[in-house]
């Protein structure tokens, strides 16, 4: 797309020359490529359906790590050094000739995509990936919501047929994730009875959602805040569950283990959705695709011609500006779903350790809730 001059600025904003952005400088460990430089560019040039936004807050997901160490290196054509950070909540400060939804001064929250960007006081982006923020929630709060909660409402909402709603049985591997928060508030806001597995060090966190916790199974509960939770260090939900016919079982773990359970709980063309597949280490390279490919098709086959029809489907996010409303209006702004935050580290006081504290914890599989980088305050 060609560059031309940014058309219009904040005149009561004035946007510097430089700022201070993450700096990736090749694949590799954390604290070997990751830095912190003060004089980087801010990225004024804005082609006609580019914004510029002044990044007050943004967040670390799994996928950043995963980047960071190349293990996504076949699908991500960086040219060094990077920016990392896909989620983020800000102020637009500039905006291309051709943008007509945004204006100026909006205060937005959207998904960068693997293109990256957010970890900066400024980023640029296309119009299409933001939308005005949820006017309840903070910065942090905000830029805690799209990539997490936007994959488990496009997996519970479109890409299963007919979407979930309200009577369905709905079963969500590992509800202490960040999806798997999310994909339980939104499940149990259209009136679907729900299912998690999660561990007792999370229980006091489901809580936290306004759930009581259950570990007997209530199939026929119609008490909304009631969740029924398996402790999967203890059990295995294909056991516990078996033969109970869930429409829908949505996995945010991964691992072939959770497919191989789910088919002892669906009903006959109930659907299994997966947002990690078989190899939680995520690599992704010729080797792991061809077998991805080969397992997938074996189960999309299977889903055909078996008795049971159970369906595989591998779902991966779709950023979009749409979705990101329609989780505002229906959900975030009537509080149905809120966000939850394990921490918030403001790099102005921790530098470049603020970073590293949000990668170190989100590598380590124990974040409870979203981890929050904060860079500026909103006014
Ligand atoms: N396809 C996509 O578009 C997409 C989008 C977003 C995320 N993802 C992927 O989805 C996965 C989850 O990401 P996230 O950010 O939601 O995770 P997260 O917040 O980093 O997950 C941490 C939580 O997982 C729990 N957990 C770990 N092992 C578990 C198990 N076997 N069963 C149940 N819970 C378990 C941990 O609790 P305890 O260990 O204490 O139980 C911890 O609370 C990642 O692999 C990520 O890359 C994919």
């Amino acid at each position: 797309m060609a560059e031309s001059t940014t058309d219009k600025i904040n005149n009561d904003i004035s946007i510097p020359a430089v700022m201070k952005a993450a700096q990736q400088s090749s694949f590799g460990d954390i604290r070997d490529v990751l830095t912190l430089g003060e004089n980087i560019r801010v990225p004024r040039q804005l082609s006609s359906k580019q914004i510029l936004v002044r990044v007050c807050a943004a967040a670390i997901n799994p996928v950043d790590w995963k980047i960071l160490n190349g293990k996504l290196s076949l699908v991500t054509r960086y040219s060094f050094p990077h920016i990392p950070g896909t989620d983020v909540a800000g102020v637009v400060v500039a905006i291309g000739s051709g943008v007509k939804r945004l204006k100026i001064g909006d205060k937005v929250y959207g998904d960068l995509e693997i293109h990256g960007g957010s970890y900066a006081e400024y980023v640029r982006g296309p119009e299409s990936l933001f939308t005005v923020k949820p006017n309840n929630l903070t910065m942090e709060e905000a830029a805690a919501i799209p990539l997490a909660c936007d994959t488990s409402y496009q997996a519970l909402f479109k890409k299963v047929s007919p979407p979930i709603g309200k009577g369905s049985k709905v079963f969500i591997c590992g509800g202490s994730t960040a999806t798997g928060l999310y994909a339980v508030q939104l499940a149990k806001a259209v009136g679907a009875y729900v299912t998690t597995t999660c561990s007792p060090r999370n229980f006091s966190l489901m809580e936290k959602l306004g759930y009581t916790i259950t570990q007997t199974n209530v199939e026929t509960s119609n008490d909304q805040n009631q969740l029924h939770v398996i402790d999967y260090t203890e059990k295995d939900f294909g056991e516990e569950l078996k033969d109970q016919n869930y429409d829908v079982v949505y996995d945010c773990v991964g691992g072939a283990e959770q497919w191989i359970s789910a088919q002892k709980i669906l009903k006959r063309g109930g659907k299994f959705i997966t947002i990690v597949g078989d190899d939680t280490s995520s690599v992704i390279s010729l080797k792991t695709l061809i077998e991805m490919g080969f397992s997938i098709v074996n189960r999309k086959f299977w889903s055909v011609f078996g008795l049971a029809h159970h369906d595989y489907i591998r779902h991966v996010l779709s950023e979009n500006f749409q979705d990101l409303d329609d989780i505002r209006t229906k959900f975030i702004e009537t509080n149905k779903v809120k966000p939850l935050i394990d921490t918030v580290f403001d790099w102005r006081k921790d530098g470049v350790e603020a970073l590293y504290s949000l990668y170190e914890k989100s590598k380590s599989g124990k974040a409870q809730g979203k981890l929050i980088l904060k860079i500026a305050d909103e006014e």
